[in-house]
């Protein structure tokens, strides 16, 4: 036995020698290193220890250009300039496919199944039913979002405390999401909350193991690293009763009926069709959903909280914002559409530390692979993207870039009123691709927004908060291609004492 898992070992590292020295064959430049056999591990370990400073350096070194990185697997491209992320944006699907290139990671094929790959009409349910029913769904949200903050943060009187920040952002964001997904009392339930909270986790761990496989063996060995079945059949202890009730009630009503739930499942079930219609198949959806929702979101928040806590001189003028609008409007969704300098702040955190090192990533699936208009072409299998966090600080794209101005987007606007051409937090443009661009820019963007602009409005009106260390903002972390917010990092929080 030991004898077979050496040798699918050997074969396994072989195949994937084999084809990542047959990429290197290629006439795209290499930055920081070189692709010789030897050579281009090295150049691999460097990109992992040092992957923000080489895809600088390639940024600058190819203006409009395409460049390679090596990882230990395979060799990576990125595209620069706005003509090439434009063409990558645009790109149709089955010549760059959207889900193969965001799942590679994850081996989403494998960890998640190929119908979530294949047919993702979930991004469609969030584009059609949960960005339509915003407004209407707002006081449920809301109404979460105070509890949520109250019960997790516990804050007594009049003391200050020292909270981790995203632990408890990922909690409030999970709890607030599962509200408007499955209702009450699910969202409360602390087990399922913490049950998605760790599938993203739990999502990438086996998908990096799966990475490791090369293709022939994947069929063979991901369903043991995957554990599709147990992570659907947990999911079902929570989600299935609420399914086959839905399920139930539109097999009798038909697909309108009055006092219809307005949540996930009901937006689901307005496009699943066929095999789609089962529970195991929507609860897969769901998770789908929350692991796209969950972590994008507490990290954007524990991000704008940190800033607030460095650059604190925000504080308040961002309060007096909220207060006015929502002594004027109330709670509302429209409210927290005036919200235009806390909307400015958030675009402006997501602006220094809200992209991925690289954006917009597709894999080649058409066989004869993908040409650039300019002729530059990239194999078929590859994975391709564009240049991303490094957009956002290019002096070319932003006066001062290197600079925290939270009012940067809002400062036109007051000028120039509403006339202006505005630069909202949801909209996506080749300078700024926190969300994506394109066809496929994240479609839960319209209730992110909205969900981080009432966490923030509300966490200014209800507490005082400061650094803890004043002036200090906790470090980013991250290794290779992976950067996020400080996971450790602490501020001081305390009831609003007027
Ligand atoms: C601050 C929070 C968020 C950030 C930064 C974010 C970012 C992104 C990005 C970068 C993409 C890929 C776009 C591309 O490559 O062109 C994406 C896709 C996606 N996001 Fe988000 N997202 C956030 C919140 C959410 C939320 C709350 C939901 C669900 C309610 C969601 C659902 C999705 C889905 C379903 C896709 C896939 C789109 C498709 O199938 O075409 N996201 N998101």
């Amino acid at each position: 036995m030991t004898m077979l898992w050496l040798c699918l070992l050997a074969g396994a590292v072989s195949i994937t020698w084999f084809r990542r020295r047959q990429q290197a064959q290629n006439r795209i430049p290499v930055v920081n290193g070189s692709d010789g056999i030897i050579s281009s591990y090295l150049t691999a370990f460097h990109f992992l220890r040092n992957a923000e400073e080489v895809l600088e350096q390639g940024y600058y070194q190819f203006p409009d250009g395409v460049f390679r990185v090596p990882t230990l697997l395979r060799w990576d491209y990125v595209a620069n300039g706005v003509a090439r992320i434009a063409e990558v944006a645009a790109a149709p699907d089955d010549v760059l496919s959207f889900h193969q290139g965001i799942g590679d990671n994850i081996q989403a094929d494998w960890t998640m199944g190929m119908p979530i790959t294949r047919n993702p009409f979930h991004g469609h349910a969030i584009r059609g039913g949960l960005t339509r029913n915003l407004a209407r769904c707002f006081p449920q949200v809301m109404e979460e979002l105070v509890c949520a903050f109250d019960e997790v943060l516990a804050l007594e009187d009049t003391e200050w405390k020292l909270l981790p920040v995203l632990p408890n952002t990922m909690q409030i964001v999970a709890r607030i999401s599962s509200r408007l997904f499955v209702g009450l009392p699910l969202c409360r339930n602390q087990e399922y909350l913490n049950f998605n909270i760790n599938y993203t986790i739990n999502i990438f761990i086996r998908g990096r193991i799966i990475a490791l496989l090369p293709d022939v063996l994947k069929p063979i060995l991901s369903p043991f690293i995957a554990a599709r079945d147990t992570l659907i059949r947990r999911t079902l202890s929570f989600v299935g009763p609420l399914i086959e009730e839905r399920l139930k009630d539109e097999n009798q009503l038909g697909p309108e009926w009055e006092d219809k739930p307005n949540d996930l499942v009901s937006w689901l079930l307005e496009l699943a069709e066929g095999e789609e219609r089962t529970s195991a198949a929507l609860a897969l959806r769901m998770l789908a959903v929350n692991m796209a929702a969950i972590h994008s979101t507490s990290t954007a928040l524990t991000s704008a909280l940190y800033d607030l806590t460095t650059y604190s001189s925000y504080i308040e003028p961002l309060r007096a914002e909220a207060e006015r609008v929502v002594r004027q409007e109330g709670w509302t969704k429209a409210a927290i559409n005036n919200m235009h300098r806390i909307d400015s702040f958030l675009r402006e955190s997501q602006r220094l530390n809200g992209s991925k090192l690289i954006a917009l990533p597709r894999k080649v699936i058409a066989k004869e692979g993908f040409t650039f208009s300019d002729g530059t072409f990239i194999p078929y299998g590859a994975i391709l993207g564009v240049s991303g966090r490094v957009v956002h600080y290019d002096p070319a794209n932003y006066e001062n870039a290197d600079t925290f101005d939270g009012f940067r987007f809002s400062r036109v606007r007051e000028s120039e009123g509403d006339g202006c051409v505005q630069r909202p937090m949801v909209a996506t443009g080749v300078d700024h691709l926190s969300f994506g661009h394109g066809p496929h820019a994240c479609p839960g963007r319209f209730f992110a927004a909205m969900e981080l602009k009432a966490m923030l409005a509300h966490v200014l009106v209800n507490y005082d908060l400061r650094a803890e260390k004043e002036g200090v903002r906790p470090p980013n972390m991250g290794i290779g291609l992976h950067i996020s917010p400080s996971r450790k990092g602490r501020i001081w929080m305390r009831k609003r004492q007027i």
